[in-house]
């Protein structure tokens, strides 16, 4: 069967600690692993703008023994209307993955119900899934482990990042809380899912407007720009609104002494975090951005590795005697 991963929790708790482990190790010997020997091509498609994301899949997959297909999606015939099934259909006979940054979430949906090898999302409206396997990456790096650490998000927390906080630190082990305005609250859905899976690793989330409160005892406060992509409309009232949210010293200051500050960039500072903060001794930032290349590495060879058929044993006997 073939393995995508679509959203955070598209990986178990011992997968996802499989794939960090695996990060770990490649981080380690980025050269030692030839995933996509030959070459063989892993297309990467953008429908929207990236720096992080599209360099940090092109060195990987360099690094992997493979050729990255870098496409402009819009400037190819799925920006002039072509289906993604057909799409998929075409690109799986040619690549070894694919890994798309699009909009809606059922459009990677839809490219991964069509596609025979696996496909990866690099970002849509709802979730960012490779960037939470970068910040996890990031936390254990930093403290040793993931599990029982607690993070908060800081902002908008009806965006895709929060969503993948949710999901993918629940998922960890980790307690999450998302401290955001009342009128950026995640999707219910999105809670339950998270909540679900809190339940089963023992863990805890919160969605509250308490800015100070969220901070107390944190391990990680992480934000993100208070406008994503394709927000841009109505932005001024957004901001009015998130403004008790920005990440400063006296909310850093209410974290444990020891706490990291994550934010996946591209960062505005004086809005969703200060200068003195962001570019502080408790920021992790380079590091994260760097781990985007260690922990897609990651989840592209454990996903062709878990995609595999089984290989038949040279003492299979499954065959019937002719006697
Ligand atoms: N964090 C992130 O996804 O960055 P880019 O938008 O630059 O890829």
């Amino acid at each position: 069967m073939t393995r995508h991963f679509l959203v955070d929790d598209d990986l178990t708790p011992a997968e996802q600690a499989e794939v960090l482990e695996l990060a770990l190790a490649m981080k380690a010997d980025p050269y030692g692993y030839d995933t996509f020997a030959g070459p063989q091509s892993v297309a990467v498609l953008f429908d929207k703008p990236s720096t992080r994301t599209r360099v940090s899949f092109e060195a990987g997959i360099a690094e992997l023994k493979g050729h990255p297909m870098i496409i402009d999606a819009k400037a190819s015939q799925l920006g002039r209307g072509e289906s993604i099934a057909d799409t998929a259909r075409v690109l799986d006979r040619q690549v070894g993955a694919i890994v798309w940054r699009t909009g809606d979430q059922s459009r990677i949906d839809e490219m991964a119900a069509h596609s025979t090898v696996p496909v990866v999302n690099a970002l849509t409206d709802q979730f960012h899934p490779c960037q939470l396997l970068a910040d996890l990456l990031t936390i254990k790096e930093r403290f040793g482990d993931v599990a029982g650490r607690t993070l908060t998000y800081y902002g908008d927390g009806a965006n895709n990042m929060a969503a993948s906080y949710l999901v993918a630190c629940a998922t960890a082990g980790m307690h999450v809380r998302i401290a955001a305005p009342a009128s950026l609250q995640p999707a219910p859905d999105v809670v339950a899912r998270a909540e679900k899976i809190a339940e089963e690793q023992g863990v805890t989330i919160l969605i509250t407007d308490h800015a100070e409160a969220a901070a107390i005892g944190a391990d990680v406060l992480a934000t993100d720009t208070w406008v994503s992509m394709g927000q841009e409309e109505g932005a001024e009232e957004r901001l009015a609104d998130l403004e008790p949210f920005r990440i400063d010293s006296r909310i850093l200051s209410l974290a444990k002494r020891d706490a990291a500050v994550l934010h996946c960039l591209p960062a505005y500072r004086g809005k969703e975090v200060t200068a003195e903060v962001l570019d502080g001794p408790q920021s992790m930032i380079w590091d994260e951005a760097e781990n985007r290349r260690h922990a897609q590495k990651a989840i592209l060879h454990w996903l062709v590795t878990a995609s595999a058929p089984p290989q038949e044993s040279e003492t299979d006997d499954s065959t019937p005697d002719e006697d």
